[in-house]
């Protein structure tokens, strides 16, 4: 991609270091994940907390995810349980995230986790948000790079498309792996997935050798995106759909579907993790098109596909 844009920053040495001057400042910046593009602040910070609810414009009940470099970095906030070191070995770094409860002499600021006593923590594998954390002193907090209730950023041009000259700072780290929001599992009680993501309920239930629970839609304020509409690329969206209308664009899946103006293509192969990765990127073209609503195809709810669905449902408020 080019860096046209004064805002856009290659993740070298230099910008690395800029980088960590900017977050010891208590300012924020946008960094690249395995998953979607973060907006981060240090987490020990109530200054920097403070900026990105204010650019997300999201509600102060509505606690953010802290990242972390690794397992002792953890264990200094927070306090770990036998399930939560089985998973870590399994799937960290990467794309999970965990409720776990919080250390009394913590740091983080309360701000960040609203006031709970409990934290949602992640170790992510992207290779620049590793570097970040690994010459700074303390967690990153990084909610999803976008205004509250729109579609995560799977890239630098994205953020800059949300927030543009709003953010001094964002580090290019190419388009996102994986493409969707990471797996949150609570295991402050009975394991628990609050959002599905790339790692799934079976890969889960296999390592913990467990029966593990899907939350519930009335279980409204433990669940992450609970807001009533969520991953919205800003028209309407309608599920398990076969035409489209008149200025409607239809998201196709798989090679039956032939190539039409209106038609978009998730994964001509039929690849649900191709088609996961392409979610995010396809809604926002459609947008830009100026199609006026999308249509979706039923989308196979098995692996990632069950991550895909519960985005869709949540973009239709269904
Ligand atoms: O892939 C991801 O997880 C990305 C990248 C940047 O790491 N981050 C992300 O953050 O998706 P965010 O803030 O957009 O979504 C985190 C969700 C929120 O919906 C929030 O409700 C939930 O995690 N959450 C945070 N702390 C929680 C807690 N203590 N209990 C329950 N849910 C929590
Ligand atoms: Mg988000």
């Amino acid at each position: 991609m080019k860096n046209i844009y004064l805002n856009i920053y290659k993740p070298n040495h230099i910008n690395l270091k800029k980088a960590k001057k900017i977050l010891e400042n208590n300012n924020i910046l946008a960094v690249p994940t395995e998953t979607v593009y973060g907006l981060a602040g240090n987490a020990y910070s109530e200054k920097a907390i403070k900026k990105i609810f204010k650019l997300k414009k999201r509600p102060f009940f509505n606690p953010l995810i802290i990242h972390f470099k690794n397992l002792k970095e953890v264990e200094k906030d927070i306090l770990l349980n036998n399930k939560f070191k089985k998973l870590h070995k399994a799937f960290c770094p990467g794309p999970i995230t965990f409720i776990l409860k919080k250390r009394k002499k913590s740091k983080i600021s309360k701000l960040a986790t609203a006031g709970k006593n409990t934290v949602a923590i992640r170790i992510p594998k992207h290779n620049v948000v590793k570097k970040l954390l690994n010459i700074i002193k303390f967690p990153l907090a990084a909610p999803s790079a976008n205004i509250s209730t729109k579609l995560s950023p799977t890239s630098a041009q994205d953020v800059f498309d949300e927030f543009g000259k709003k953010i001094n700072f964002i580090m290019d780290g190419k388009r996102s792996s994986i493409g969707l929001e990471s797996t949150i599992i609570d295991l402050t009680g009975k394991p628990t997935i609050l959002r599905q993501g790339s790692i799934t309920l079976n890969k889960i239930q296999k390592v913990l050798s467990c029966k593990i629970k899907l939350t519930k839609k009335s279980k409204k304020n433990k669940s992450p995106g609970q807001l009533k509409l969520h991953y919205s690329p800003g028209i309407p969206v309608e599920i398990n759909k076969n035409y489209a209308r008149k200025n409607q664009a239809l998201i196709v899946f798989g090679k039956k579907f032939k190539h039409r103006k209106n038609y978009f293509n998730l994964s001509t192969k039929g690849s649900l993790k191709e088609a996961a990765n392409n979610l995010y990127q396809i809604m926002r073209k459609i947008k830009k098109r100026k199609f006026n609503s999308i249509a979706v195809v039923k989308i196979p709810n098995k692996g990632i596909g069950c991550a895909i669905n519960e985005r869709l449902k949540k973009a239709a408020n269904y």
